[in-house]
């Protein structure tokens, strides 16, 4: 396990069996639902039936999100373990600088996303040797450096997986297609990568995949801070 750079030969398969044996039940994947997560949840269940999977539900979501972690839900027989932002962090940040405070400045977006996503993923990992992501390399400028297994510094040293970092979003529908895994009805009306309601949108024919995302600002900035800055 020293040697971290032999996991980028390794398959999608092979790193989840890897990680699921050698550290399952301390182990979950971080799921927003978007099409990397639910292809992961698919790859993880067939592996261990007992997948540990969480989510940040930071009170924003699309309608349509819910209804994929329902149907999620149902299809798998997983529980989708759900962490909600502390209530009195958001009724300061709200009763200060309003509903629509993200629009305003990057700071208050920053801070948005810190309250509902940042705080709530550090009780999330709290007590797990490793977690999951579905970031891909080709999703921004600010995840091509992504590994496939790395020692998240920001979290204490536990590892982070991200098996799908050299896949590209067709290899993602393709798996989705072929195993007809359920997802987010936005996909079908435009949307690429979806976060919360009032930070996504629709992107057009040939625009970047996390154009939609917080589309008021510069490609460079846009992290949410749950994935550190490589
Ligand atoms: S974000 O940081 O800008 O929101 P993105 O939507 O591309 O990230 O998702 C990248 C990965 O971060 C997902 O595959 C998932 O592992 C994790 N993630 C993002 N949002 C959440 C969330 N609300 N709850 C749990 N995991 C999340
Ligand atoms: Fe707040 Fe938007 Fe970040 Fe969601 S994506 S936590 S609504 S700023």
């Amino acid at each position: 396990m020293n040697d971290l750079e032999s996991f980028e030969k390794k398959t999608v398969g092979e790193i989840l069996t890897w990680a699921l044996k050698e550290f399952h039940p301390q182990i979950a994947l971080a799921s927003s639902f978007g099409a990397e997560d639910v292809a992961l949840i698919d790859m993880m269940v067939k592996i261990h039936p007992k997948s540990r999977v969480f989510t940040l539900d930071t009170g924003r979501l699309p309608q349509e999100t819910y209804d994929l972690m329902d149907e999620i839900r149902e299809k798998y027989k997983i529980q989708i373990e759900t962490y909600f932002p502390d209530t009195a962090a958001v009724e300061k940040m709200v009763n200060q600088k309003g509903y629509n405070l993200f629009y305003q400045s990057v700071e208050n977006r920053k801070e948005c996303c810190g309250v509902r996503k940042v705080e709530p993923l550090k009780r999330a990992l709290k007590g797990l040797k490793a977690w999951i992501t579905g970031l891909r390399r080709e999703q921004s400028v600010t995840r091509t450096g992504v590994a496939k297994v790395e020692v998240d510094q920001d979290h204490g040293g536990i590892y982070k997986i991200n098996p799908l970092a050299d896949w590209t979003r067709q290899q993602v529908w393709d798996y989705i297609k072929k195993n007809a895994v359920p997802y987010n009805k936005l996909h079908d009306k435009g949307y690429l990568s979806i976060g919360c309601d009032p930070c996504t949108r629709a992107v057009k024919t040939g625009e970047d995949e996390r154009a939609g995302r917080w589309w008021w600002e510069r490609p460079d900035q846009k992290e949410c801070g749950l994935h550190a800055r490589r």
